[in-house]
């Protein structure tokens, strides 16, 4: 799936582009991934283990998402370079179609900017022109209070907490939020 650019002005008023990302991306979007990870607890894997993807497998997924009927992914670009992107997936299967799950990451110097904002913006709108969507769906780790706040706003509401779901590398145990959002 696509989303055409479409340019928007941050809350420091700086301009910034969402669009779905182009296959020439890819090299950025492993390196983000893998900063992220390194910047926070609340990404399920740790940067080093995203050593074994390398560029052609973000080619292929940026390639498969731009074919899918199931998949879209909006990154945010500024300046020409993306800084973050959010994904959603609207389950395929008979029992399932009636949901979609949400990702999203961006790189820490530009958290709190209003990219998750915008990019949460146009994913529910993407989502209620979907025919036969009624439940977005995502998960967060617990102590991501950024993340609860941006989600909250966007009226989705935890429904159930799966205990333990990660265990940090200092022994420390997350447990996991799983949010919905009926649209
Ligand atoms: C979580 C994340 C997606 C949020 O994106 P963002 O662009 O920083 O979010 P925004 O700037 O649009 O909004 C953040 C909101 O959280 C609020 N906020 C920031 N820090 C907060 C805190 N410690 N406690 C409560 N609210 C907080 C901000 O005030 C803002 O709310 P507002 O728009 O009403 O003022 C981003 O920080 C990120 O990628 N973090 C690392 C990876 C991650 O956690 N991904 C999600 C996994 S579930």
């Amino acid at each position: 799936m696509i989303f055409e650019a479409k340019e928007i002005i941050l809350k420091n008023g700086i301009k910034a582009i969402l669009k779905t990302p182009e296959i020439t991306d890819a090299e950025t979007f492993l390196n983000n991934i893998r900063t992220a990870s390194g910047e926070t607890d609340y990404l399920t894997r740790y940067a080093e283990e995203w050593e074994s993807f390398t560029v052609e497998d973000e080619e292929k997924w940026i390639s498969d998402n731009r074919k899918s009927k199931n998949n879209l992914v909006i990154a945010c670009y500024i300046d020409g370079k993306a800084v973050g992107s959010c994904d959603i997936t609207f389950f395929g299967d008979m029992k399932t179609s009636h949901r979609a799950g949400i990702g999203i990451a961006i790189i820490e110097s530009y958290w709190n900017m209003g990219i998750g904002s915008a990019m949460f913006s146009e994913l529910i709108k993407f989502a209620k022109e979907h025919k036969g969507t009624e439940i977005l769906e995502l998960e967060y780790l617990e102590g991501n209070e950024r993340g609860k706040a941006l989600y909250e706003k966007f009226g989705f509401k935890t429904v159930c907490v799966k205990p333990k779901i990660c265990k940090l590398k200092d022994g420390t145990y997350q447990d996991l939020f799983y949010m919905q959002k009926e649209i």
